[in-house]
């Protein structure tokens, strides 16, 4: 084959994401050295912009300790207590940071910030803007920031996979362009992973079609420990129409509430909290709620809002009432028929609080990242705190030079004891032996909201390819996209199932239907490529 167009670049930091983490990392490395930011549509373009509810903060210093503990109480007992509190106190730090850069957070009556609530949450703190368009408006705000700024950007750059030299991660190779474009090849003296999730594993999803595990599989293939992969979780409130959106949480933290196809509201007989449970028990309920009646949705009865905040469900929720618009729906006065969708994988490349991997010279941030904050079930609006704050912490750890390049091991796993399972290189998928639409009704049907043993064996089997795939060569320039894209997804789909059928326990997110003991101490799971 003939060597490919190539293009190589030098520079200090390279950043591959261009979300809240991606963005937020790229201009705090902008301020001491040359960066360049890769992504693979256009700047912005990531999960962040369809954030709805907002921003979890303790503004009040007090509050602090109660996020914490509300952080922990969801996470199921696998959180890092060190990492969360650590989260937590920079929270209010970096909503100041995002206002200094323009994100208009919204006011209440005197002039505060507005504060909403959100599902197990003990307290009001999530802030918003524009109503339930957080995400657009922090997106709109970093990406302004980062077109003002040094930061060379590159759009339209696919990861093809990670550069080592002796175990040390040194760049990264993309095609870049439209068509096959060229070979981009970054060499950096730092790598920084913030290429989002994986949503597009399953056939009911929030996420965007960019979100298709591309950080995670390169930095597993470059021999990075991923872990927690079990947990993916599921948003409850979905819209059951044609053109499926999110309802945001904020909506029954602001008095909506959950019907099932009877006009029964059933959450206050599965938890104390009701409708304000946590994500995972409210997305089960939700399940078994439909499943008693023939599969219909259930309803989010939002009726009663408009009384409750004294003015239109609109004005408070301006996008969601444009998509139920859409849909031929007007919450004000029909409760909207919502299923669970996969949202959100706790799991991912493992790291330190300070966003270190397990590889020398690579860091990582943003839903890409397991830092231990999350555990088994994410706390409603961490995530874009997570995030800021990781992104924020990563680039003040390069800062310190390279003897900070090496993964604390010690800090990361401090309190969770942790497994590591060796995968051998040779088994990896280079290419998909099924089609993406396949695979995500495979991993839907069979590791989705509950599982057992039966359905994870199926996966496995179906994620399992039965002669080899013809292997994708990274040089070769005709291969679309998307058959990168299916790659990258049936190796998260394998590593998901994988660490799936090894919990024989349920916890947080993650429900087996044949085991529905919980663990009184949880031990983390890793998996790590072998040569
Ligand atoms: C929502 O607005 O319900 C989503 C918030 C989140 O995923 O944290």
């Amino acid at each position: 084959m003939k060597p490919p167009p190539t293009r190589e670049l030098r520079t200090d930091v390279l950043v591959v994401g261009a979300g809240v983490a991606g963005m937020t990392a790229a201009l705090g490395a902008s301020r001491t050295g040359r960066v360049v930011l890769a992504t693979k549509t256009a700047l912005g373009d990531g999960s962040t912009r369809y954030a709805q509810g907002g921003v979890a903060a303790a503004v009040d210093a007090a509050d602090v300790d109660a996020h914490v503990a509300d952080t922990l109480a969801a996470g199921a007992g696998l959180s890092s207590p060190a990492a969360v509190r650590a989260l937590c106190a920079a929270g209010p730090g970096a909503v100041r940071v995002l206002a200094e850069r323009g994100v208009d957070f919204d006011r209440g009556r005197t002039g505060e910030w507005a504060l909403g609530l959100e599902a197990a949450h003990t307290t009001s703190r999530v802030l918003h803007a524009g109503g339930d368009r957080t995400g657009a408006a922090i997106s709109r705000a970093l990406a302004g920031a980062v077109r003002r700024s040094d930061v060379s950007v590159h759009e339209d750059a696919f990861l093809l996979g990670l550069l080592t030299e002796h175990g040390r991660v040194v760049g990264a190779e993309f095609t870049e362009g439209a068509g096959a474009g060229h070979l981009l090849r970054v060499r950096a003296e730092a790598v920084v992973l913030a290429t989002g999730g994986a949503g597009q594993l399953y056939s009911r999803t929030t996420n965007p079609a960019v979100a298709t595990a591309d950080g995670l599989a390169a930095a597993f293939r470059a021999g990075a420990l991923v872990a927690d992969l079990e947990f993916f979780q599921f948003h409850p409130t979905v819209a059951a129409v044609a053109e499926p959106f999110l309802v945001s949480e904020a909506v029954r933290g602001e008095g909506a509430v959950l019907l099932d196809a009877a006009g029964h509201r059933f959450m206050p007989a599965v938890h104390p909290r009701a409708e304000l449970a946590p994500r995972d028990v409210v997305a089960r309920a939700i399940a078994t709620a439909m499943s008693e009646h023939g599969g219909e949705p259930v309803r989010l009865d939002a009726t009663g809002v408009a009384a409750a905040l004294g003015r239109p469900f609109a004005e408070r929720f301006p996008g969601i009432a444009r998509m139920c618009a859409r849909a031929g729906l007007d919450p004000g006065t029909d409760p909207v028929p919502v299923t669970p969708a996969a949202h959100y994988w706790m799991g991912g490349v493992r790291t330190d609080a300070a966003g270190r991997t397990s590889l020398p010279g690579l860091w990582a941030a943003g839903e890409v990242a397991c830092t231990g904050v999350h555990g088994a079930n994410r706390l409603a609006s961490n995530s874009l705190l997570e995030a800021l704050v990781v992104g924020g912490h990563v680039v003040a750890d390069i800062a310190r030079g390279p003897a900070a390049a090496r993964f604390a091991d010690e800090e990361a796993v401090e309190e969770v004891a942790e497994e590591v399972v060796e995968v051998p290189g040779a088994a990896l998928p280079l290419a998909a032996h099924l089609s993406r639409r396949e695979l995500q009704s495979a991993v839907w049907e069979h590791a989705g909201l509950v599982r057992d043993e039966a359905g994870l064996a199926v996966a496995t089997k179906l994620l399992t390819p039965q002669e080899e795939p013809v292997e994708i060569r990274p040089g070769d320039l005709d291969v679309p996209r998307a058959n990168r894209e299916d790659a990258n997804l049936v190796l998260a789909g394998q590593l998901l199932v994988a660490a799936a059928t090894r919990r024989t326990e349920s916890l947080g997110a993650h429900s087996r239907g044949d085991h529905p003991r919980t663990p009184h101490r949880p031990t983390r799971r890793s998996f790590r490529r072998t040569a």
